[in-house]
């Protein structure tokens, strides 16, 4: 199965994510979708991937699979995202891509969260700022990245027939 890693981030933590399922499945590329548009025909399975500002999931992810929703249901899909939020993500995910393209998702994954004050601009920096403060004054960690439902994920991508 050709798979597609189609992923958006702001801080660089999805970016980090997509490349360790990318670590964790045969046959993967790996697109960024502020500087690449694959074709998704290429693509047996594709996984996207993204996080949520603002209770949005990233506006050029977001367009990206509403351009391509036909192309998309013609094909095995799934979706990460990576969030602060680890309640409500999945009826967050519903809201943003629809409920056709949420129902038919191979698996749908919260995979952990980033907070980077360094690769963030303007607003986005300033809130992960507060975000870095209120996380370090509650003793959590600044990352968290989960390794394990990555090989999960993977695990379970690579079963599909
Ligand atoms: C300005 C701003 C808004 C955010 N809004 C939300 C939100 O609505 N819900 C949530 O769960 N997390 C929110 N977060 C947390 C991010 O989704 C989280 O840090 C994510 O891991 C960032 O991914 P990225 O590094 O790939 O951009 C927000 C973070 C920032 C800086």
């Amino acid at each position: 199965m050709r798979k597609a890693i189609v992923y958006a981030t702001k801080s660089g933590t999805c970016q980090d994510i997509a490349l360790m399922l990318k670590d964790n499945l045969t046959n993967a590329e790996v697109f960024d979708i502020s500087t690449e548009t694959p074709n998704l025909a290429n693509y047996d399975l594709v996984v996207f991937g993204g996080a949520y500002y603002a209770g949005m999931l990233m506006g050029k992810l977001r367009k990206f699979i509403k351009a391509n929703r036909d192309l998309i249901k013609q094909r095995k899909y799934a979706f990460f995202v990576s969030c602060m939020e680890t309640k409500n993500y999945k009826e967050l995910l519903k809201k943003n891509v629809g409920e056709d393209l949420f129902e038919g998702a191979e698996d749908i994954r919260w995979l952990g969260y980033g907070v980077s004050v360094e690769k963030s601009k303007g607003f986005t920096k300033l809130v992960s700022k507060l975000l870095k403060y209120a996380l370090t004054k509650e003793n959590k960690p600044i990352t968290l990245i989960d390794d394990n439902q990555i090989k999960d994920m993977a695990k379970k991508l690579e079963e599909i027939k």
